[in-house]
């Protein structure tokens, strides 16, 4: 059940000191968890990943094409991450073409005229994303279409460290013409975070060259014996380690574009990786304060690939399309309803390309793709961040169709974005629940991105929820520490604790609330764009979040069952914050009671645990803590076990029992009993 290998013990002083009055004690807090109350069943869904091409998230991160711009194909500009490359004496000229193509879809590509190729030869060179994260000794796999028009052309390629030096390379001396693929492996003889990738012709004559690739050769491969091609293999070792309920893909805001051209549109982004043509990435300016304008959609990483990703990691794939509306934060450009049928035959044809059989139209072209078998799709997201008469007159379009066709498909209906961001927020979100009240979706998808105080100050968000309505997905949230996409925003301990006690009373609230996930995922360290985000990386080492390792903790510990806990005579830190948040869920599968607590005082609070109902417990309990000395702590590169969890077994004799929550921590009891 729980990686032994994961945790480190690092609390071992604290623990002796913490865990010695083991032994029954009159604390003055009392925890009561009625075993007899076995209630709701904890959804498998519970607790799942959230996956937006935000913040690098896909090029220049999950997907591990480390050239830039690899097709010549950024809209904006065909060169942009291309250098010219003319060392000592050579000479040539360089220009992007279209005439003649290797690819109708990839129309442009770049011609090298080589009219003295000196000593080191002329050509390009690739900056990468941030540069290019190259490991010594592993192989990287190069490829590219190469096409030599006049005379048979020579090559070299070469991987430059950030210092200049040249630390691997590889030649192509048999261009033909006629457009051709080639390939080479290299072996970086150094570590670089920062390399660059030199292409230099090495003879007089004309070259032409298109989809020049550099790939870590082990990408995702080995990771869990399906292959998922091309993807960061200790980036998805992360989300892997969640073992998470499922996948919500590929966004967010990106699903609806900043105008409906600019929306993701699946279908493009399947097939022939050569066909896949690149769009601008909505996040690349919209905010002044981190303008990333190289952020592109090469859709390398598409609707393919997360499904795969989904198998990979054991994830339910959760996909979320475009309901005929462009962000409502943007243009709010809308589809008109007599011109929304495509739209629709997008939602229908995507449930097929995932589950039809291998024989049907689109069964085919995911089988062509290497997967015969149906992924098994079984819920779809209509909109994001929708909201107004215009989405609901748009969500029944699309659900009369899907559950007319496909009646087990669950239904994910939006409540537009959190109530305190977007214009009449709350005023939207009661007339969205009033109408999925009457629509019957499955599933009402909640945000929350808010101060840290408000994750600690609404544990009981849910406790008087409508039990009659839809059940609820909490789809995104983040306690921002300084506001809504600020870019001073941490991920501190003091938002991951927080949200971590916010997260008992949604699982407090198991019958109501069946799905939750944390947003954004991912954040490149140096082409980000919103913070906070659950995991960051840069182009050699990824690290989780203290907000991360609340996630995993809870995802690892689901239970199977709702317990009812009961906390007495807590301190309360003000009048709107206890100290204490406790959530209790019963394993059937390995008879342990399961306790999660959040203390997120100064001090240490003594506590008695009684587990009514139960003759017998023990021998010892498991006892799970994340806790950090203040609350302003976080991971980072250079220390990302700052904040980590900490894995000890302490004896235990007895259903009743004393046990002290530290300062400022996040913990979890794992009880072995008998009734
Ligand atoms: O998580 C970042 C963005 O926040 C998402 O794209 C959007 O749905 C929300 O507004």
């Amino acid at each position: 059940m729980f990686d032994k290998n994961f945790m480190k013990i690092k609390s071992v002083l604290f623990i002796s000191i913490f865990f010695t009055g083991i032994s029954v004690v009159h604390a003055q807090t009392k925890i009561t968890i009625n075993t007899n109350s076995n209630a709701a069943p904890i959804s498998k869904t519970m607790y799942g990943i959230f996956f937006e091409d935000i913040n690098f998230g896909a090029d220049g991160g999950l997907y591990s094409e480390l050239v830039k711009n690899r097709g010549f194909e950024f809209p904006e500009s065909a060169v942009m991450g291309w250098t010219r490359l003319a060392p000592g004496e050579s000479r040539g000229s360089l220009s992007i073409r279209t005439e003649e193509p290797f690819e109708k879809a990839n129309p442009h590509y770049m011609h090298i005229e080589v009219r003295d190729p000196g000593s080191n030869g002329f050509g390009i060179n690739n900056e990468g994303f941030r540069g290019m994260g190259l490991r010594k000794g592993e192989t990287y796999l190069f490829s590219i279409y190469a096409n030599a028009p006049m005379e048979v052309m020579s090559f070299k390629i070469e991987l430059i460290s950030s210092d200049g030096k040249v630390i691997g390379q590889a030649a192509i001396d048999n261009v033909t013409k006629g457009w051709k693929h080639y390939s080479a492996e290299i072996v970086p003889t150094e570590t670089d975070a920062k390399a660059t990738f030199n292409l230099l012709g090495t003879k007089v004559g004309l070259l032409d060259v298109d989809m020049v690739s550099l790939f870590p050769k082990e990408s995702a491969v080995k990771l869990m014996g399906r292959d998922v091609p091309g993807l960061r293999i200790d980036l998805v070792q992360m989300l892997a380690d969640m073992k998470p309920g499922f996948l919500r893909f590929p966004g967010g805001c990106i699903v609806e574009g900043r105008d409906l051209g600019n929306r993701y549109q699946w279908k493009n982004t399947i097939g022939d990786i050569n066909q896949r043509q690149t769009i601008i990435g909505r996040w690349n300016t919209e905010f002044g304060h981190r303008l990333t304008p190289d952020y592109y959609q090469s859709f390398g990483l598409g609707f393919f690939e997360y499904f795969m990703l989904c198998e990979q990691i054991g994830a339910e794939p959760m996909p979320i399309i475009n309901c005929g509306m462009a962000c409502q934060f943007n243009t709010c450009e809308l589809v008109p309803m007599d011109e929304l049928g495509p739209y629709v035959q997008d939602a229908i044809d995507l449930i097929e390309f995932a589950n039809a059989p291998a024989n049907s139209k689109w069964g085919k072209i995911r089988a062509d793709m290497g997967h015969p078998e149906s992924f098994n799709m079984k819920m779809i997201g209509i909109g994001n961040e929708q909201w107004g008469s215009q989405y609901i007159e748009r969500y029944k379009f699309f659900a009369e169709a899907i559950k007319d066709g496909y009646p087990y498909i669950q239904l994910i209906a939006a409540t537009g974005s959190d109530a305190t961001i977007f214009p009449n927020g709350q005023a939207e979100i009661e007339y969205l629940w009033s109408q999925w009240r009457e629509l019957r979706p499955e599933y009402v998808d909640e945000h929350f991105y808010r101060r840290p105080e408000w994750f600690i100050e609404n544990t009981g968000f849910y406790d008087e929820y409508d039990r009659k309505g839809p059940k609820l997905f909490v789809g995104e949230y983040a306690a921002q520490s300084g506001g809504v996409a600020n870019p001073d925003n941490r991920n501190n301990w003091k938002c991951a604790l927080y949200e971590a006690a916010f997260i008992t009373g949604m699982e407090r609230n198991a019958d109501l609330v069946r799905m939750t996930c944390y947003a954004p995922l991912f954040g490149h360290e140096e082409a980000w764009q919103w913070r906070p985000d659950m995991i960051w990386f840069d182009n050699l080492n990824v690290y989780g979040s203290a907000n991360y390792y609340v996630q995993k903790l809870f995802s690892l510990n689901p239970g199977t069952n709702l317990l009812k806990a009961h906390v007495n005579d807590a301190p309360n830190l003000n009048d709107k914050t206890k100290a204490l948040s406790v959530s209790s869920t019963f394993d059937n599968e390995k008879d342990e009671v399961i306790i999660k607590v959040t203390n997120v005082s100064a001090k240490a609070i003594k506590t008695n645990i009684e587990l009514q109902g139960i003759t017998k417990a023990g021998p010892q309990m498991e006892v799970i803590t994340l806790n950090s000395s203040s609350l302003t702590n976080e991971n980072s590169i250079k220390d990302p076990k700052n904040i980590y969890p900490a894995e000890n077994t302490i004896a235990l004799s007895s259903p009743s029992f004393s046990f002290d929550f530290a300062p400022y921590s996040f913990t979890i009891l794992r009880v072995p009993v008998e009734k």
